[in-house]
């Protein structure tokens, strides 16, 4: 399984890719993940991230293609692998698809997108905001993180589409259900 998760903030890439890392064997690679270890560790990746991060806007695309190009090239990741979070727009998608390549691995096979509505996403987040306390679960940047997906990571789903690789799965109901339909559409 080589596949991307696509989906607005709060829409359970992180959930729903940890599961499908653990059924197929595959690494899940989350660039969120990737950035705020960084963050923790107050690495310099970690310095020009967090700003970004806090305010709910992207960070530049070269703060990430390194993690990607990184994880994607150690031995496990020849078996397949989950994209949480990358690509995040259509630029990104294009390296990706040049990484791949360098790296001589076969092309993405698939892009899962997990389509929850807004008034979900925002509850479920405000929730995590009390059980977890990320700092960009806070109700003004939860709203900037949603409009700088319809900005900017949406298109991915009108490219993803031309390449005949995009499935849409309802992402809301339980976690179980709909795992199984992000299996199917990944091609499990
Ligand atoms: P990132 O970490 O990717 O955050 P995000 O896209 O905003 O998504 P979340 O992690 O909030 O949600 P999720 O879809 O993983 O949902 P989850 O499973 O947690 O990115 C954070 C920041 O990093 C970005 O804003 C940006 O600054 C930067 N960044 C990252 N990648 C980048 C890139 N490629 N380029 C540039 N910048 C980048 O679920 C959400 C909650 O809902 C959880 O509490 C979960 O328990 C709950 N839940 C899950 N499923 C269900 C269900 N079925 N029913 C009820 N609750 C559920
Ligand atoms: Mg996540």
């Amino acid at each position: 399984m080589r596949t991307v998760l696509l989906g607005a903030p709060g829409s359970g890439k992180g959930t729903q890719g940890k599961k499908l890392s653990e059924r197929f064997g595959i690494p899940k690679l989350s660039t969120g993940d990737a950035l705020r270890a960084a963050v923790a560790g107050g690495t310099e990746l970690g310095k020009q991230a967090a700003p970004f991060m806090n305010a709910g806007k992207l960070v530049p695309d070269q703060l990430v293609y390194g993690i990607v190009e990184e994880r994607l090239g150690q031995a496990d990741a020849r078996k397949g692998y989950i994209l949480d979070g990358f690509p995040r727009n259509v630029a990104q998608a294009q390296v990706l698809d040049a990484m791949l390549a360098r790296l001589q691995q076969p092309a993405l096979e698939s892009a899962v997108h997990l389509h929850v509505d807004d008034e979900e996403i925002i509850r479920r987040l405000l929730e995590r905001a009390v059980q977890e306390g990320r700092h960009d679960d806070k109700p003004d940047v939860i709203r900037h993180r949603i409009e700088v997906y319809n900005a900017e990571t949406h298109p991915l789903l009108a490219f993803y589409q031309a390449q005949g690789k995009l499935k849409t799965v309802q992402g809301t109901g339980t976690i179980d259900d709909i795992f199984q339909r992000v299996v199917a559409a990944a091609g499990g």
